[in-house]
């Protein structure tokens, strides 16, 4: 199985650029951009990353970030996880970044998409992968604050496919971002937004029905509605499940009650992501064999889960088709 994970070509479709930052990346430009960091070594740091829920987690990813100033610092962080992909044979990757994690720091919009575009540039080169970028809006700021952050992305539009909503879920609904997503869409950007992560599956129905969104990043709490899981499998719906995350923020207690394969079975249209890699222990491969390793997950259904990603990514009709016959040809060897 290990083999078979490996050798299939796959697509990302949740990673938060900002969760790849590694421990060592980290110390390294907090010392040249001279940032107070409240660790001693990388040892200590990776003690810290011992999280109880969402929110534990996110308050030490957005002080990692802060270490993150300038278009170089940028390309850095985007290319070591560009070799993360190399190394997973991850073939097309669509990134969400935090701008207003970054701007609210003083670090302007341009700053951060330039570099993260630069090195997604120079990885499609080197690499042949090819990339979107997403930009998520924090649901813990206020809409008014998400349509300051929609009008600077307004003259990148060409450089940004989509947006999305993340950050602290319980208490912060879809329905919040009404007028931003509607707004976002008359623009031409796609629409995605975590939901059902932590909170319960209302907010999957929101982020559908209010927001409009055309994927679902998380979603795993729609198992707790027969009505939801039989929408989601008519309409095909895409729920980008990331199993580390899942596991470090005690979604589930161990990954032998991860519900992905029963929402697999079920017939819903999942895939398996990373999410926040360098905190959740584990870039995409190492999510599939800690799945594989702990429910019975058969080789027909990692096919399955790596078509389902490429099948619903951003890419052209085209791109799709190619890149599916390219699993075939691997599994086929
Ligand atoms: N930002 C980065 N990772 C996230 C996650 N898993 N949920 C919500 N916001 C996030
Ligand atoms: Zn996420």
């Amino acid at each position: 199985m290990i083999e078979l994970i490996k050798k299939l070509p796959k697509a990302e479709l949740h990673l938060h650029i900002e969760g790849s930052l590694e421990p060592e990346l980290m110390f390294k430009l907090a010392k040249k951009n001279q940032i107070d960091i409240p660790y001693k070594d990388i040892d200590d740091v990776r003690r810290a990353y011992n999280f109880t829920n969402l929110q534990t987690f996110l308050d030490i990813y957005y002080a990692g970030a802060n270490v993150l100033i300038t278009k170089d610092d940028f390309y850095e962080l985007t290319w070591e996880y560009i070799l993360k992909c190399v190394e997973d044979n991850v073939i097309h990757t669509e990134i969400f970044f935090d701008p207003q994690t970054h701007t609210a720091r003083g670090v302007a919009f341009e700053t951060v998409l330039s570099g993260i575009k630069e090195a997604l540039s120079d990885a499609n080169a080197q690499f042949g992968i090819t990339s979107c970028i997403i930009m998520c809006f924090l649901r813990h700021l206020s809409q008014d604050d998400a349509f300051a952050t929609l009008e600077e992305a307004l003259p990148f539009k060409d450089d940004i496919i989509g947006v999305g909503l993340d950050s602290s879920e319980i208490g912060n609904p879809p329905s919040k971002f009404k007028d931003v997503f509607k707004k976002a869409k008359e623009e031409g950007f796609k629409l995605v937004a975590h939901a059902g992560e932590e909170a319960d599956f209302s907010y999957i129905y929101e982020a559908l029905d209010v927001l409009g969104i055309s994927r679902i990043d998380h979603g795993v709490q729609s198992i707790n509605s027969p009505e939801l899981m039989q929408r989601l499998k008519e309409e095909q719906i895409p729920l980008t499940v990331c199993p580390n995350s899942n596991i470090e923020l005690k979604v589930f207690d161990h990954y032998q009650e991860h519900n992905i394969k029963q929402l697999l079975d079920f017939g819903l249209n999942v895939s398996v992501n990373s999410d926040d890699p360098a905190y959740f222990k584990g870039y995409l491969n190492q999510n599939f064999i800690n799945i594989c390793e702990n429910l019975p997950l058969t080789e027909k259904d990692v096919i399955k889960l790596v078509k389902n990603s490429f099948n619903s990514s951003f890419i052209s009709e085209a791109l799709k088709q190619a890149y599916l016959k390219r699993v075939d040809l691997a599994v086929a060897q």
